[in-house]
């Protein structure tokens, strides 16, 4: 005789085994055109990548030393058809097979983001497939969830070549903004100091990005050249960002050494402390990242944002898979009792996958589904959440960086 305890488990799992035959597994197709990637993937509602296609522009725009909207439109018209079979024929799946399509739709470049909207709107008219908007940001942050185990709320670092952001993921849709970029995003930074090094014509940089390369050549260099100069937003007990004086003094150091090495913009020689330069740059970048984090981190402790037990930084962005960076917020997270976690570069960058993967937890959740697609507009400029930075300048909370060099 089977007692009633092993009678009821045998009857549960007959049960689930029959309830997950019958529930569909549930995919999401994901569209990103917001910048300067193609990029299409199909995720299941497990978070497994089945299918992706990606096309970067990177370096046809480094060559032009930026992105030009109107060429980065007409690459993205180019080749979105094709990311996105790519996408499909890798997953073996049909565009029918598909719970719902989600995109890209704010914030970015409005000819870009035009792009993927508009193949959206003809892919959902053709199919009847629902459609879920999604923000570019909100993507970028929910990424981490689709690796691993990560519970709201979390706090998150943004650093790209357009944004630096921290913001507190309180939800898939509920976002509050600690602190923002007031000038020049990181990425950024790097992107022109490198070019005013001349870095893409350097042999051992070939294909890199300007952070990549300037990370590569500070290997072995002094951090010295830029201490003490340079103000990156001394006095202001806030969250926000500002490397337009790193920028600054940055060029101006390369003017100084070019005149007393004698070199030209159109010789063919470097500077020969190039791995000072670099290293000096990225380590400024780097102490300003951290003293922000720092604050970011008190801020959120004294208003219990995030609670003792989820203390948890997540990094991502382009500029996040610097390892002079990670490590530097490693450090500051273990002094400070937080766990940092930093998804893989390849997850760090514009992809289709994270736009697929924040369609599905929208999907999960029944939100954000749009109720009339054809009428869903693109925004160049949308925050991620409500903005409390006010909030976090009023609390006036003095901080030093933790020493990570
Ligand atoms: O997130 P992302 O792929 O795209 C946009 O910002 O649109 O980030 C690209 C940026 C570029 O500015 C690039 O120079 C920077 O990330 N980046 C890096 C590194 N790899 C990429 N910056 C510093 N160190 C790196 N290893
Ligand atoms: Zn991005």
């Amino acid at each position: 005789m089977l007692g009633m305890r092993n009678r009821l488990s045998i009857i549960y799992k007959n049960h689930s085994k029959f309830f997950s035959n019958f529930v569909k597994q549930r995919f999401v197709l994901g569209i990103e055109t917001s910048c300067d990637e193609t990029g299409a993937a199909v995720v299941t509602d497990s978070g497994d990548v089945i299918g992706e296609g990606l096309r970067s522009q990177k370096n046809i725009h480094v060559k032009n030393g930026g992105v030009i909207p109107s060429l980065a439109q007409a690459l993205h018209r180019e080749c979105i058809h094709s990311v996105v079979q790519d996408a499909l024929d890798q997953s073996r799946l049909d565009i029918q097979d598909m719970t719902a399509v989600a995109t890209t739709t704010m914030p970015g470049l409005a000819l870009s983001l035009m792009v993927g909207l508009e193949y959206t709107k003809q892919m959902v008219a053709r199919t009847n497939l629902p459609f879920i908007p999604v923000h570019h940001m909100q993507a970028h942050a929910l990424t981490v969830r689709m690796i691993q185990r990560v519970e709201f709320p979390f706090l998150v670092l943004l650093v790209s070549g357009g944004h630096c952001l921290l913001t507190v993921a309180r939800g898939v849709d509920d976002f509050l903004i600690l602190g923002q970029c007031l000038d020049n995003a990181p990425g950024e930074v790097f992107d022109k100091v490198a070019r005013k090094l001349r870095l893409q014509h350097h042999p051992e940089c070939q294909g890199l990005s300007g952070g990549q390369a300037m990370e590569k050549l500070a290997t072995g260099g002094s951090i010295r050249l830029l201490m003490g100069k340079g103000t990156q937003l001394p006095r202001s007990r806030t969250c926000d960002f500002s490397f337009s004086g790193t920028r600054t003094v940055a060029d101006e150091l390369i003017r100084r050494q070019e005149t007393n090495q004698e070199i030209t913009n159109h010789d063919d020689s470097f500077l020969e402390n190039l791995p000072d330069i670099c290293a000096s740059v990225q380590h400024k970048i780097t102490h300003h990242l951290c003293t922000r984090v720092v604050r970011a981190f008190q801020y959120c402790n004294n208003t219990k944002l995030i609670p003792d037990n989820n203390q948890i930084l997540v990094v991502s962005g382009g500029v996040a898979s610097n390892s002079y960076i990670r490590t530097a917020l490693e450090k500051t997270c273990g002094v400070l009792g937080y766990n940092l976690i930093c998804p893989p570069p390849k997850l760090c960058t514009d992809n289709g996958i994270m736009i697929a993967w924040a369609g599905m937890e929208k999907l999960k959740l029944g939100i954000g589904i749009s109720d009339n697609p054809q009428n869903v507009r693109f925004e160049p400029r949308y925050a991620i959440g409500q903005d409390i930075r006010s909030s976090v300048a009023e609390a006036n909370i003095k901080v030093k960086a933790v020493k990570f060099w």
